[in-house]
């Protein structure tokens, strides 16, 4: 459905958002595209739907590449942009009828459509309200509607979580979940774990325009991080002892964080093959080291974990 290749891209100003990206998209699948922000996510996407030409490299869609062929590809997709792009001064029915003379949606079918998708986001009821009076969930579910009304096969979805209500939200994931039932290709960009996660059958997952993991969520968690996680609070580090000189004296690869309130407590990560055996072990170590453990847990990888090992824990901007 999408062939991503060799795609480069250079904004004005010297930024490069996107560094030989490769992947490709099959029909049917759900494609979440994960990354830190500013990582080329939505730029990526934008190349796509032919809202911006790559410096380099080409993009197919349905095997037509985007470029030369912008007036066919625009009709097989429907896109939900990460800044929603609604006229403030129309009504939702407006919104929604504006766009369907755009993509040329048959009259006859039309107003049942538009009723249909003002129902599916919940807005029967304010269809003829303006669209500045709107939510920050309403007005997502309007650009999700939107973009569904032409009834493409493929579906871009750019942070359509972002910033909005938990009902919204699940309203959103409900659809998305139904129109995969249905037999349509999506792509979603996000930065939400537990988004990627339970929506998609594979990941992209991209830092500073680069790819760097590709695989199901169930797979990267496989490949990236042990099969558990070990956490600790504890306190009475010197400053000799970093996180260096703790692996060293325990013995596996521990991530130091000091995101406690309280400065002198220190949180650690550690992955573990064997976390029954190990995280006693670690307990017993640190004890005789005169360092005290105050709180300890185990838990399964979760995506979080993969994105930290793979992308760092740095923040980026
Ligand atoms: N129109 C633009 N002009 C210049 N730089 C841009 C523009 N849009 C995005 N960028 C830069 O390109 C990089 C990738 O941005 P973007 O694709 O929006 O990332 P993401 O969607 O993953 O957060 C960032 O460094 C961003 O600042
Ligand atoms: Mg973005």
């Amino acid at each position: 459905m999408i062939e991503i290749d060799h795609l480069s891209h250079v904004y004005k100003g010297g930024i490069k958002a996107l560094d030989d990206l490769s992947f490709s998209v099959e029909e049917g699948e759900i494609l979440g595209l994960l990354g830190p922000n500013g990582a080329g996510k939505s730029t990526c996407v934008k190349m796509i739907t032919g809202a911006i030409r790559p410096s380099c490299g080409s993009v197919r869609v349905s095997g037509y590449e985007v470029f030369r062929n912008l007036r066919k590809v625009r009709h097989i997709i429907g896109v939900m942009p990460q800044e929603t792009a609604l006229y403030q001064d129309l009504t939702a029915q407006e919104t929604l009828e504006y766009h369907a003379d755009i993509y040329g949606v048959p009259r006859e079918v039309r107003d049942d459509r538009i009723a249909e998708m003002l129902k599916l986001a919940g807005l029967s009821l304010r269809k003829d309200d303006l669209v500045k009076t709107y939510s920050g969930g309403m007005k997502r579910r309007l650009a999700l509607v939107r973009a569904l009304l032409h009834d493409s096969k493929l579906l871009i979805l750019d942070e359509m979580s972002l910033g909005i209500d938990v009902q919204s939200r699940n309203l959103i994931w409900q659809q998305v979940k139904m129109l995969k039932k249905e037999g349509k290709t999506i792509i979603f960009c996000t930065n939400y774990m537990d988004e990627a996660d339970e929506l998609a059958d594979r990941l992209v997952i991209i830092d500073r325009g680069r790819l760097v993991a590709e695989g199901s969520p169930q797979s990267l968690k496989k490949t990236h991080v042990g099969n558990f996680i070990i956490e600790l609070e504890f306190r009475g580090l010197t400053d000799e002892q970093d996180q260096s000189w703790i692996s060293e004296q325990i013995g596996l690869e521990v991530e130091l964080a000091s995101e406690n309130e309280d400065p002198g407590i220190q949180t650690a990560r550690i992955q573990s093959e064997d976390g029954y055996n190990d995280l006693p072990q670690v307990i017993r170590i640190l004890s005789n080291l005169g360092i005290t453990v105050r709180q300890a847990s185990m838990r399964s990888p979760s995506l979080g974990d993969v994105f930290l090992t793979i992308t760092g824990s740095k923040l980026r901007d």
